[in-house]
């Protein structure tokens, strides 16, 4: 073969391997460890930080995953004793399949130890990039979870600015906002890019079963009560990773939809952890503490049925309008086309897309981030809860995947075609599904422009 054909057939093959992007109904691992290193300064304050007990490997558990530029942010609650740094992150194009975690914004911010004044992250359990380049989360302010249960600050919330890594924010929640029993595990922020300071808070309070509305330009804070927020007690028996259990948890996943060109408003979609039905209700009720008190401000939406169908963390890709959760019972990612017309949530339209009982076993977090890429944490929560991690297999995985890729011929594209209610035997079935795929890739809308996905994540076979 000449040597100029061999080059074309070698651009050929890169270019087709970039023109597909990530697989169909799937996810990429990204990163995965068996137990969580962190990025000391040297091997010997390392070895120093195992001796005195203040690094335990295969006590930190990821919980929550966020993505701005080339950062993917990775939450770890003190759970256990010997978390070395509850904030980190690592590079997304990083070339270790299990790169250390570098704290942030810095170690002296996690040295529970130290006398110094300054900021000290104790446990915050989800962050939040909002429009405006600043990283937001709420701190637990408990120490040792697991084991004792060292209480040392009221939570707070935390607001970097991702641009100098500097804090802009920190901001206690009163006690009196909060229900004695009081659980913070999340946040989403509703700013637009052009206003920054006047950004809004949404604390869902899982164990407390209310809401926290925060916002910025007043500095103020109220609590929000609603049904809606509870949870279902026949939907609260869990059976994840060879353990059952119940969980009565209300109020958990939260995501906003982008601004309404009619209306100007946000849709604030949410659920309960431990319930099978969706609601939402616009910004707009929930920016003023009169209107967020109206039951009939909120919308029921409808329900995703079946069993053991609990919804987790979720997020809106703005591009499609695709709502993304996590089915944490099911191993499994699910999705909702909130731009369909028919607006039915039902289990026709709220559908398993993802399932991997091996990466998926307990899909902590889920985020979509600016360039329409669904970021998923996967931890194996319940193991660790109930008993112990094996730190001689994966126990944390990062995966992800292109919305419109995840989503392709399932009820959540916008090109999918519904198949026929009527039975007409396998061999039909099957000749109308290769038929209906045909025409969704015929009939495909127009995709986000590739040129605003940056940085694409370094992919391992
Ligand atoms: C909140 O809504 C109530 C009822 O519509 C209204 O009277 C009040 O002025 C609103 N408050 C603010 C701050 O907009
Ligand atoms: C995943 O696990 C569930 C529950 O243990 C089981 O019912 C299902 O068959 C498994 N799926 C696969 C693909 O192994």
């Amino acid at each position: 073969m000449q040597p100029i054909l061999l080059t074309l057939l070698v651009v050929a093959t890169l270019w087709q391997g970039c023109s597909l992007g990530t697989p169909r109904n799937e996810l990429v691992e990204v990163f995965s460890w068996k137990t969580l290193d962190f990025a000391y300064p040297s091997e010997q304050s390392r070895q120093q930080a195992i001796a005195a007990g203040d690094f335990i490997p295969g006590n930190s558990v990821p919980m929550g995953v966020e993505v701005w530029q080339d950062k993917v942010f990775i939450s770890v609650p003190r759970l256990g004793k010997g978390v070395p740094s509850s904030l980190n992150y690592v590079k997304m194009n990083d070339m270790y399949k299990a790169p250390k975690l570098i704290p942030y914004p810095n170690w002296a911010s996690q040295n529970m130890k130290s006398k110094e004044p300054g900021l000290k992250i104790v446990s915050p359990f989800r962050m939040s990039v909002d429009a405006c380049d600043r990283l937001w989360m709420v701190d637990l302010g408990i120490l040792d979870i697991k084991t004792s249960f060292t209480k040392l600050f009221q939570p707070r919330i935390l607001v970097f600015d991702l641009k100098t890594d500097q804090l802009v924010l920190e901001r206690e929640i009163e006690a009196k906002l909060l229900p004695c029993r009081t659980w913070i595990a999340n946040i989403i922020v509703d700013v637009e890019r052009d206003n920054c300071q006047d950004a809004w808070a949404y604390i869902p309070d899982l164990w407390g079963k209310v809401l926290i509305v925060y916002s910025m330009q007043k500095n103020d804070a109220y609590q929000v009560n609603h049904q809606y927020f509870n949870s279902d007690p026949l939907a609260g028996n869990y059976f994840i990773g060879g353990f059952n259990f119940r969980w009565d948890d209300g109020i958990f996943g939260v995501a906003l939809s982008p601004r309404s060109v009619e209306t100007g408003e946000k849709t604030l979609f949410f659920h309960a952890l431990s319930a099978y039905t969706e609601y939402a209700v616009s910004t707009r009720v929930l920016k003023n503490a009169t209107l967020a008190a109206d039951f009939y401000g909120y919308k029921l939406l409808g329900s995703r049925g079946g069993e053991f169908n609990q919804a987790g963390a979720q997020s809106m890709d703005p591009q499609t309008g695709v709502l993304f959760y996590t089915l944490p019972h099911k191993n499994a990612i699910g999705c909702w086309n909130a731009c369909d017309k028919s607006q039915e949530y039902s289990p026709r339209t709220a559908v398993q897309v993802v399932q991997n009982n091996v990466t998926l076993l307990y899909p902590s977090d889920l985020k979509v981030d600016r360039a329409s890429r669904v970021w998923v944490v996967s931890n194996k929560l319940p193991v660790f809860n109930n008993d112990a991690l094996n730190n001689n297999e994966v126990n944390f995985r990062i995966l992800y995947g292109e919305a419109n890729k995840v989503i392709e011929d399932t009820p959540c594209d916008p090109n999918f075609v519904a198949p026929p209610v009527f039975d007409k035997g396998p061999q039909h079935q099957h000749q109308h599904q290769h038929h209906q795929r045909r025409r969704a890739h015929q009939r495909r809308a127009p995709q986000p422009a590739t040129s605003a996905i940056k940085t694409v994540p370094r992919l391992w076979p």
